[in-house]
């Protein structure tokens, strides 16, 4: 037992610590949002999540569990508490999660481990062949800085780069509040290749070979990953940037894929979801600082949401919706259609060459961003008393 009182310790673009008890409520949270909402009658039964545990992969969780009674299935890559010393937010959010699963009478297992690895892969397969032997939704939500290749085993490592030019933009220190210039270098050849090795759809179509061989794919079966556009001013280090090349070759094998799952009546694409905080988007530069632009101007107009509301609504009004996927003209669904509204991306366009260190928080939601970054540490959350010591050994399960 280790009870102990547990407070954020930021390091740059990460929080070291988590809060049991405040990612429990977070995860509740997100479940009364989903449950607030009516329950999809034709939503899907038994879903396989492939990184399931933070962002927007426990967001689809949340969603198939608790908006459409499914089974749900989780793969994630999380740190247990060891030495006295807390466990990763994920780790904490997916106890959460199945906790309450249980509680309303849905299966939910998972398995945490590299999901790269063809070990990973035959030990899930196994489990699900007993326990959920028929999917009707895969989703694919990993965010990874690096993967080990399960043929060659060479490490690839993704970064966060131009292509072709250096590029020179506002940018926000997130942890000194400071609005400062940002120079971000060009990957080279190999770092691209790298990066695409990592967050293209290499794996993912692995993943649905494998399932597929296994024969656990049902009649009717969807795949979804997900991928981000955003503005112009974003485009260097996002679109048109080495993460960028790698969502490019996801499409590419979304085409591959919905190629298999059509034989069974079924269907893969990517969705473009709205930049929010996560642990993955918090690393890229540029980026949060956007976000607490773009935050301030859809609060004030209404359109605000988070991951869980994204994801239902893309469950909800599209995929679930009687097939009325709302495909752009490059075959990807659009769910950050609010975010890239003309008049939304006109009002960040307008305050974007205004903001400064000294008007950061007149001028953006900043303080919005930094709520919702401690969030997903546990931290901040209503009805958590985090004075008092907690329990941070909590087995998932
Ligand atoms: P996140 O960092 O919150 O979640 C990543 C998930 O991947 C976690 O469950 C983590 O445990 C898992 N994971 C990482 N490495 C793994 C490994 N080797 N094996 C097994 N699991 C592993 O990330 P987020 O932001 O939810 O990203 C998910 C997807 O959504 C990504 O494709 C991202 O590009 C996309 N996206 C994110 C947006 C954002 O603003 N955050 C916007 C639009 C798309």
């Amino acid at each position: 037992m280790a009870k102990q009182v547990v407070s954020p310790r930021v390091r740059g673009f990460v929080c070291i610590t988590a809060h049991p008890e405040g990612c429990a409520a977070h995860v509740r949270e997100q479940i009364a949002y989903v449950k607030s909402r009516p329950t999809m009658k034709n939503g899907p039964k038994n879903v396989l999540v492939i990184g399931s545990s933070t962002g927007y992969g426990l967001a689809s969780r949340i969603s198939a569990a608790f908006g459409a009674g499914a089974n749900t299935f989780g793969v994630y890559f999380e740190r247990p508490s060891a030495n006295n010393k807390p466990a990763s937010a994920g780790w904490y959010n997916t106890a959460a999660f199945e906790a309450e699963a249980k509680k309303a009478g849905l299966y939910a297992a998972s398995v945490n481990g590299d999901a790269f690895s063809g070990e990973l892969k035959t030990q899930v397969i196994e489990q699900l062949k007993k326990e959920m032997p028929q999917i009707d939704l895969v989703v694919y939500s990993l965010a990874a800085p690096r993967r080990t290749d399960p043929v060659t085993g060479e490490v690839y490592k993704s970064v966060l780069k131009t292509v072709g030019e250096p590029f020179v933009s506002k940018n926000l220190n997130t942890d000194q509040k400071l609005v400062n210039e940002a120079t971000i270098e060009p990957a080279n050849e190999e770092e691209v290749t790298a990066t695409v090795k990592v967050m293209g759809g290499e794996d993912w179509k692995l993943w649905i070979d494998a399932l597929d061989e296994a024969g656990l794919l049902a009649e009717g079966c969807q795949s979804v990953a997900y991928s981000y556009i955003g503005p112009s001013l974003t485009w260097p280090i996002y679109k048109d940037g080495s993460i960028g090349q790698a969502k490019k070759d996801l499409y590419a094998k979304a085409k591959e894929i919905d190629a298999i799952l059509k034989i069974k009546r079924g269907r893969a694409f990517v969705s473009v979801n709205k930049a929010l905080v996560t642990q993955a988007s918090s690393a890229i530069p540029v980026v949060p600082l956007y976000i607490s632009i773009l935050f301030k101007v859809m609060k004030a107009k209404g359109l605000h949401e988070g991951c869980v509301e994204q994801i239902q609504r893309l469950f909800e009004t599209q995929m679930y919706n009687d097939n009325a996927l709302n495909y752009d003209e490059n075959g990807l669904v659009r769910i950050d259609d609010w975010e890239m509204r003309e008049d939304v991306q006109k009002e960040v366009f307008e305050i974007w060459p205004k903001v400064s260190t000294e008007n950061l928080l007149e001028l953006t939601d900043f303080n919005g961003y930094q709520t919702d970054f401690l969030k997903l540490f546990g931290f901040g959350v209503d009805g958590v008393d985090y004075a008092a010591e907690v329990e941070v050994e909590v087995p998932i399960g």
